[in-house]
């Protein structure tokens, strides 16, 4: 037997379980503050979800899917992304018909992606991701770009870069694939296979290709920027005027193109570019998707939205060496000795805890000294000490370990009182 992770997987180990809890609750808040409410999708899905929403010429469906046949014959693909998922749920479960338009949602949860695992790249991660659905109002671009950033910044990050782009309207995008094709099919014998099949398909996908990216007709290949129409320049440049209201430092990239099929108009990413970042250095990738909702069989609705991983940001936060303070507290360690103590420490801890207090107690028979130690070792504020003699007359020392200060408390009315002192300690 291998006892061994997968590939590419990693465990969260309970002393960083308390960072990811805080930057999961630091994300809920802020969706809270811009009211977008958490939408829970299965963590797999019927395959053609993703070709058909994901695009089947995208890296993600040609060679990073996790598919597999269950039992009863159906091909099922364990989620490579949040966005298919989410809009095939708006579209089966109606939501384009709830009063509150647009449909502003998040997840949080694990994706999964069969990547050459490495530095900031994982077969398992957990992304944190917003769609709004059902408006295609500017502001509302601009909105999810501060949503994310937002995130970064309350948790402190400061070298990040975001980087723009618009690859305009169906109309527009015909026109720049138009283009594409005629620059790229004179040497089109030159590039990898891939290359050669996206061709005609999808070129856009040619200036996302990680083996031909040095390629000499790469650098001048038409820019997307020059092929907008007026609709969608003038869409674009709303996008830009509202960032730059909001004082979000943005860089246009006529050259970012985002590794899934269902975008148009606004793109975006966002990346560190902290010192000792490792190569990969996108942190947050978005974008519109007008007319994916109308794939999955909806009606026209327009779409919005980004995806972060956990485990980049956190990376991030380790290239910043930021620190997150973590509280990790007990309010009461009980040290029971002797059979009677014992007996009675089982009941009062029961009972603390059912008052939200924070206590534990010794179970691998250590002495005396060494439970102190454990105290310690779990920043408890206070020890109980319980013997023979405490039990016999009703009353016990209560040390308040930061200062060393001993009470006499009685054990009759224990928990209320010490439930009262730890609550007006805390105000
Ligand atoms: P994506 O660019 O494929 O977009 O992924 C978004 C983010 O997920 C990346 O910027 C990165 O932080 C994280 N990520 C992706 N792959 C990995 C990996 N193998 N290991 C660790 N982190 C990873 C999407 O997924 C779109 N659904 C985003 C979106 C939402 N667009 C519109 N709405």
């Amino acid at each position: 037997m291998k006892v061994q992770i997968p590939r590419g997987t990693q465990d969260i180990l309970p002393k960083q379980v308390k960072l990811w809890q805080i930057i999961e609750e630091k994300a809920r808040e802020i969706c809270q503050n811009y009211r977008y409410e958490e939408i829970r999708t299965p963590m797999f899905e019927h395959t053609e979800i993703f070709t058909r929403g994901v695009g089947d010429t995208t890296d993600i469906v040609q060679k990073e899917m996790y598919t597999f046949l269950d039992r009863g014959d159906r091909e099922l693909t364990l989620r490579p992304e949040g966005t298919a998922p989410v809009v095939r749920s708006f579209v089966e479960n109606k939501l384009f018909g709830d009063p509150n338009q647009p449909t502003k949602l998040y997840y949080l949860g694990p994706m999964f992606r069969y990547e050459r695992p490495q530095s900031g790249r994982y077969r398992q991660f957990v992304q944190f991701g917003v769609e709004a659905l059902g408006s295609k109002n500017p502001a509302i671009d601009a909105e999810v770009i501060a949503l994310a950033i937002e995130l970064y910044s309350q948790l402190g990050l400061k070298n990040l870069k975001l980087v723009i782009n618009s690859l305009g309207d169906k109309e527009s995008r015909m026109r720049h694939r138009e283009a594409l094709i005629n620059h790229f099919k004179p040497k089109i014998g030159e590039f990898c296979s891939d290359c050669q099949s996206r061709l005609e398909k999808n070129p856009l996908r040619i200036l996302d290709c990680k083996v031909d990216r040095d390629h000499e007709l790469m650098s001048n290949a038409p820019s997307i920027l020059n092929y907008l129409n007026d609709e969608s320049k003038q869409y674009f440049d709303k996008v830009c005027h509202y960032l730059d209201l909001l004082n979000i430092n943005y860089e246009v990239d006529a050259t970012l193109v985002r590794g899934l099929d269902y975008y148009n108009h606004t793109t975006f990413e966002i990346m560190s570019n902290a010192e000792g970042f490792g190569a990969i250095t996108t942190l947050c990738g978005g974008g519109r998707y007008n007319g994916l909702v109308e794939e999955f069989g909806g009606p026209e609705t327009p779409g919005i939205g980004f995806a972060l991983s956990i485990e980049r940001l956190i990376s991030a936060l380790e290239a910043e060496a930021i620190t997150i303070e973590q509280e990790d507290t007990l309010d009461l360690f009980v040290i029971a000795l002797g059979e009677v103590a014992e007996d009675f420490s089982v009941k009062l801890l029961y009972e603390l805890r059912k008052q939200q207090i924070r206590a534990d107690r010794d179970y691998m028979d250590r002495k005396i000294k060494a439970q102190l130690k454990a105290a310690n070792r779990y920043n408890a504020k206070y020890v109980v000490i319980i013997g023979d003699d405490e039990m016999n007359n009703g009353k016990a020392m209560l040390k308040e370990m930061a200062t060393g200060e001993q009470t006499e408390v009685n054990l009759d009315t224990f928990v209320a009182n010490f439930k009262q002192r730890v609550t007006s300690r805390e105000e």
